[in-house]
C-alpha cells in the first residue's frame, strides 16, 4: 500500500496545505495535485518539484488517476463543485482512502451520499497559514472513518499547524473563528494603517509599521505559554499610553462588534449550507 496524497484542487486553499505538508518534510514523490487550467501547471511544478500536477483541462480523467492508489484524497475545489467531483472520483478511490473535504458549509451526509458507500470521510476546517507552518484545522470525521483513517489525516496536516477534533455542528464556529480569522487580522492592520496616516504618517510608511506590527504580535502570540490577555495586560496597565486606545474600542463595543460578525458568518454559512442542499435535490 501507498502513502500517496492526492490533492484534487490546487488553488488558495489546497496549495496552502500541499506546501505545509512538503514543507514538514513528506517526499513530494508522494504527492500529487489537480488544478483545471493547464496554464497553472508549470508555475506550481517550479514551486514544488517533484509532485506530480494534472490539469483536468489537459486530461479529462486526471482527477480519477490522480486517486488510483491514494491512502488520503483532499477535495478542495469551490463548495458548488464538490459533490459533483466526488461522484466522478468514486469509482477510482480505494476502498479505504479517507476523502478530505475541506469545502466550507457542505455536509458529512452529501459528501458521503456522493461517494461509495462506506467510503471514509471528514469535513475540515482548514486556514491558510498552514502554507507557514502556523495553521489550525479542525477535522470531523465521519461515520465509517476508523481512528487509524482519521490518524492518517491529521498527520497531513500536523506538519503544518494546529489540528483539532470537533463535531460537525461546530464546524461553522471554528470558520467564524479560524477560517475566516486571517481577514479580521489584515482588516484590523488595514484599519491601524489608515489611522497612521489620518495621523499624519506617510501612507508607506504607516502600512509597513501596521503590517509588520500585527506580525510581530502574531509572533508573540504564538511563544509557548503566551496567550492574548497576558500580552495585552502587560502593556494596558493604568495609565499607560495604550489603555487610553482600549478604552476607547471598549467604549465603542469593538468586542461585541468582533462578535457580530463572527455570528454573520455562521449565518452564511447556514445560507451556503441550504443552497448546496438544493442544488443536491437537482
Ligand atoms: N481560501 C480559504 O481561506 C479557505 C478556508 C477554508 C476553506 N476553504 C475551502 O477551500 C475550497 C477551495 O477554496 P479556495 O479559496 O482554495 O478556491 P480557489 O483558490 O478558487 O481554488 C480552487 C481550485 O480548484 C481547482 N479546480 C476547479 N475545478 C477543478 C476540477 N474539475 N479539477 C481539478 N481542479 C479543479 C481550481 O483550478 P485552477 O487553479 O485551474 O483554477 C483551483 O486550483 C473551498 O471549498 C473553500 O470553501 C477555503
Amino acid at each position: 500500500m501507498t502513502s500517496m496524497i492526492a490533492f484534487l484542487g490546487c488553488g488558495e486553499m489546497n496549495e496552502a496545505i500541499m506546501a505545509g505538508l512538503l514543507e514538514a518534510g513528506t517526499a513530494p514523490e508522494d504527492v500529487v495535485a489537480t488544478v483545471r487550467r493547464a496554464e497553472r501547471v508549470p508555475g506550481l511544478a517550479s514551486r514544488y518539484p517533484g509532485v506530480r500536477f494534472i490539469s483536468s483541462e489537459e486530461e479529462p480523467e486526471g482527477n480519477r488517476s490522480a486517486c488510483e492508489g491514494a491512502a488520503v484524497v483532499v477535495l478542495g475545489v469551490k463548495p458548488g463543485d464538490t459533490v459533483g467531483l466526488a461522484r466522478a472520483i468514486g469509482p477510482s478511490l480505494r476502498p479505504d482512502a479517507v476523502v478530505v473535504s475541506v469545502a466550507a458549509a457542505l455536509p458529512l451526509a452529501q459528501l458521503e451520499a456522493a461517494l461509495p458507500q462506506g467510503q471514509p470521510v471528514i469535513r475540515s476546517m482548514p486556514n491558510t497559514p498552514l502554507k507557514l507552518g502556523r495553521g489550525v484545522v479542525s477535522l470531523s470525521p465521519g461515520s465509517t472513518c476508523s481512528p487509524a483513517q482519521l490518524q492518517q489525516a491529521r498527520a497531513v496536516f500536523e506538519g503544518s499547524g494546529t489540528v483539532v477534533e470537533v463535531p460537525e455542528e461546530q464546524i461553522a464556529l471554528v470558520s467564524a473563528i479560524s477560517g475566516s480569522g486571517p481577514a479580521y487580522a489584515y482588516y484590523l492592520a488595514e484599519a491601524m494603517a489608515a489611522a497612521g496616516e489620518e495621523l499624519g504618517l506617510d501612507r508607506e510608511l504607516s502600512e509597513l509599521l501596521a503590517q509588520e506590527t500585527v506580525a510581530g504580535a502574531g509572533l508573540m502570540l504564538g511563544e509557548p505559554g503566551a496567550t492574548a490577555t497576558a500580552l495585552r495586560n502587560a502593556m494596558t496597565g493604568p495609565e499607560t499610553i495604550t489603555s487610553r486606545a482600549i478604552a476607547v474600542f471598549d467604549g465603542r463595543d469593538v468586542p461585541g462588534i468582533i462578535a457580530e460578525g463572527a455570528r454573520a458568518t455562521v449565518k452564511r454559512t447556514a445560507e451556503i449550507t441550504a443552497l448546496l442542499g438544493e442544488t443536491a435535490l437537482d
